[in-house]
C-alpha cells in the first residue's frame, strides 16, 4: 500500500514534469514560423493590437508602462517583465490584463525575437 502511494506520487511528479517540458518543447504548430521575427513586422503589431489600448503613450490604463516604442519595450524585455507577463508564469503580472493569453505561436515569436537579441529591426 505504502509502495503504491509512492508510485502514485512519482507518477504525478513525472507527469507534471512531462507537462512542463511539453509546454516548452512542443508548444506550437509546425506552421508557426519563428525564424524571421522582427520588431517592426511581428512584435510591434501584436503590442498595438493586444497591449497598447492600455500601454500606448497617452493611455491611462497601463499604469505608466508604455509599450508603443522600441526603447521602452526594450526596457521591459531587459528586466524580464515583458516575457514573464505574457507567459503568465507568475513572475510578473499576467498580460494582457483581463484578456486571453496570447496564442502559443505568438509567444514563441516573442521568445525567438528576444533570444535573437530583441533587435530594433
Ligand atoms: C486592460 C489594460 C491592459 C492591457 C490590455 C495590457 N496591460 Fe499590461 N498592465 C496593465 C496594468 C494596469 C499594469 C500595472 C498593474 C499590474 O501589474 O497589474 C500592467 C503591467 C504590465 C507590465 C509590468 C508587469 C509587472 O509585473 O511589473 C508589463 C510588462 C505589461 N503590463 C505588459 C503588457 C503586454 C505585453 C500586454 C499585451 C500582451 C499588456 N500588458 C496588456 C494593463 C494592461
Amino acid at each position: 500500500m505504502k509502495r503504491n502511494i509512492i508510485l502514485l506520487a512519482i507518477t504525478f511528479f513525472a507527469a507534471s514534469c512531462y507537462y512542463d517540458k511539453a509546454d516548452l518543447v512542443y508548444p506550437v504548430a509546425a506552421s508557426c514560423d519563428t525564424t524571421a521575427v522582427k520588431y517592426s513586422t511581428t512584435i510591434a503589431p501584436v503590442l498595438t493590437a493586444s497591449c497598447n489600448g492600455c500601454h500606448g503613450g497617452t493611455a491611462a490604463a497601463g499604469a505608466g508602462i508604455v509599450l508603443d516604442n522600441y526603447n521602452s519595450v526594450k526596457t521591459y524585455v531587459t528586466n524580464g517583465k515583458l516575457l514573464n507577463s505574457i507567459l503568465q508564469n507568475g513572475k510578473a503580472s499576467a498580460m494582457p490584463k483581463g484578456g486571453g493569453k496570447l496564442d502559443n505561436c505568438t509567444l514563441s515569436k516573442f521568445s525567438s525575437w528576444i533570444n535573437q537579441g530583441s533587435l530594433n529591426n
